[in-house]
């Protein structure tokens, strides 16, 4: 596995208590104000042109929900990430042309919105623990890109 038991426990013991809905869509907001030109996949969402727009755009927090719940997966996947993404991995190639360097970007964000809700929980070893997982987790999803 590419993840001890310690670092298992402490990737759930945080897990259990995030709050999906909300992190989620602030890590997706956070990517499009902070990255304006990412904006251009999601330009379905209606309006996304400025910070206000895009923190009450409900689609925007919908999508980060959704986001964030499918990461969640891999928590329950650690084991066998790769095998788990695969799917998606083909969607955002094929389907949705995503860039996978974005995959990198968005676990940096994931990490630094827990960083800020559970700062008592995020400590070293858990920083570093969900580190590999939003690594692998964005390696899982670059797998079958061609
Ligand atoms: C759609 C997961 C990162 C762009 C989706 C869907 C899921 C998902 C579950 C819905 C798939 C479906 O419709 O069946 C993830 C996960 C990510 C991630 C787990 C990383 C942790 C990204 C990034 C971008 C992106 C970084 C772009 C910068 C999109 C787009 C769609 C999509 C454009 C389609 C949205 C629509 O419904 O119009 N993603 N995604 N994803 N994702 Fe991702």
């Amino acid at each position: 596995s590419a993840f001890n038991p310690h670092e298992k426990q402490l990737i759930g013991d945080l897990w259990h208590k995030v709050d999906v809905a909300h992190c989620g869509g602030e890590a997706l907001s956070r990517m499009l104000i902070v990255y304006p030109w990412k904006r251009r996949y999601f330009e379905n969402f209606g309006d996304i042109s400025n910070a206000q727009a895009i923190m009450h755009n409900e689609k925007v927090q919908a999508h980060g929900k959704k986001v964030l719940a499918s990461f969640g997966e891999a928590v329950k996947h650690l084991d066998s990430i790769r095998a788990h993404f695969a799917n998606l991995s083909k969607l955002h190639c094929e389907k949705f042309h995503v860039d996978p360097e974005n995959f990198k970007l968005l676990g940096d964000i994931i990490i630094i919105v827990l960083a800020a809700h559970y700062p008592k929980d995020f400590g070293l070893e858990c920083h570093a623990a969900y580190q590999k997982l939003v690594r692998q987790v964005a390696a899982a999803l670059a797998a079958e890109y061609h």
